[in-house]
């Protein structure tokens, strides 16, 4: 198979990207990424000699076409986004650009070259929030209720990926996942904005919502749940990627300062973000009922592991907590400035 991943530098396409060329050693793999703030070649490393590298946008519809064409690419699998909720409140222009208008130019690229499938990426988040002490969860019928920009551009973008399949009958899929961990995750998202605030003896800045939860699935379940759906699942389907594990944000936290022995003290409670989600959780029984996925990764292992990642990999995380755009400790959310 000759693949295409959009947005391969960041978290999840990195690790994508090195799951596929050990899952599969014999297909092509070529990474499109504009290599934003939140984008890092040096996260490819391990996998530098396997693939194809371009540097560019997804919305370059002229590029995109190029790039299908050489590379005879039948599978695009799309990561590419704006993926921080805190700067999105900040600059939500720039999410809809990226997520909405350079995600056309995807489809577009796609529709006028023709491949065998659009593979989408998407969230847990464009349904809104849950009660924290609610029964209920959502399921791929859910209507979408997103109440951030961030939500709001991903929820855009899924619409518009589903109507490319209904209106041009562009061979689409879409997977809707909760909150990933592990390695190659850019230090502002919560678990390696923690672990490496500890390693330093740092304050864990904490939304005054401390008791949010998140559903947490480990980056490789993710991986292996894309590959399920490409292999297996329907053209024009979508399908939720959980795990059922909630943790809250100061259960995080404790498990993270107890990981790398440290004080609870360095818990800091700070203003929270304004339209903070309270609670996510995914009914995923389709992708397991249909295509037999289910996670593997046990969440305190995975946690550990990673943790441990963070502690062996100044080198890698340490230039990126550098240009984070937002700081995430304690200034107003009224008084930050675009
Ligand atoms: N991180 C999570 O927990 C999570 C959960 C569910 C879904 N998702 C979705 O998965 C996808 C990947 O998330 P992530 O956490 O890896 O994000 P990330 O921010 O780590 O990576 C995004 C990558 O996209 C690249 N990019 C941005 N704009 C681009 C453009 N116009 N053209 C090409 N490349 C571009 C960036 O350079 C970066 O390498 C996103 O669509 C996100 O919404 C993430």
């Amino acid at each position: 198979m000759r693949l295409l991943v959009t947005g391969g530098a960041g978290f999840i396409g990195s690790n994508f990207v090195r799951y596929w060329c050990e899952a599969h050693p014999e297909d092509n793999v070529v990474v499109l990424d504009a290599l934003t703030y939140a984008g890092c070649r040096e996260s490819l490393s391990e996998v530098e000699d396997k693939i194809d590298f371009i540097h560019g946008d997804m919305g370059d519809k002229v590029l995109v076409e190029q790039v299908l064409r050489e590379h005879r690419i039948d599978v695009v699998v799309n990561f590419a986004a704006e993926s921080h909720n805190s700067l999105a409140i900040i600059d939500p222009q720039r999410f809809f650009n990226t997520n909405v208008m350079s995600t056309l130019g995807l489809l577009d690229a796609c529709r006028s070259v023709g491949v065998a499938r659009l593979h989408h990426v998407s969230t847990c988040e464009v349904y809104g929030d849950l009660a924290l002490d609610s029964n209920d969860s959502f399921n791929e019928a859910s209507p979408y209720r997103p109440r951030t920009p961030y939500n709001a551009s991903k929820a855009a973008s899924d619409h518009a990926v589903r109507s490319y399949y209904y209106t041009y009958g562009l061979p689409i899929s879409i997977t809707n996942c909760a909150n990933n961990y592990g390695p190659y995750q850019f230090p502002e998202k919560v678990i390696p904005l923690f672990a490496t605030n500890a390693l330093d003896d740092l304050p864990l800045p904490l939304y005054s919502s401390k008791d949010n939860k998140r559903e947490w699935i480990h980056v490789l379940d993710h991986a292996r749940a894309i590959d399920m759906v490409i292999d297996n699942g329907e053209v024009g389907e979508t399908y939720h990627v959980g795990t059922e594990l909630e943790r809250s944000v100061e259960e995080l936290a404790d498990q993270i300062l107890s990981i790398l022995n440290k004080p609870s003290s360095l818990k800091t409670i700070v203003p929270d973000r304004p339209s903070h989600d309270r609670r996510y959780l995914l009914d995923s029984s389709k992708i397991r009922g249909a295509l037999g996925w289910e996670p593997i990764y046990d969440f305190q292992s995975g946690l550990e592991d990673t943790v441990r990642w963070y502690r062996d990999n100044r080198a890698w995380w340490e230039p990126l907590k550098k240009r984070a755009p937002v700081d995430e400790s304690g200034v107003l959310w009224s008084e930050r400035k675009s």
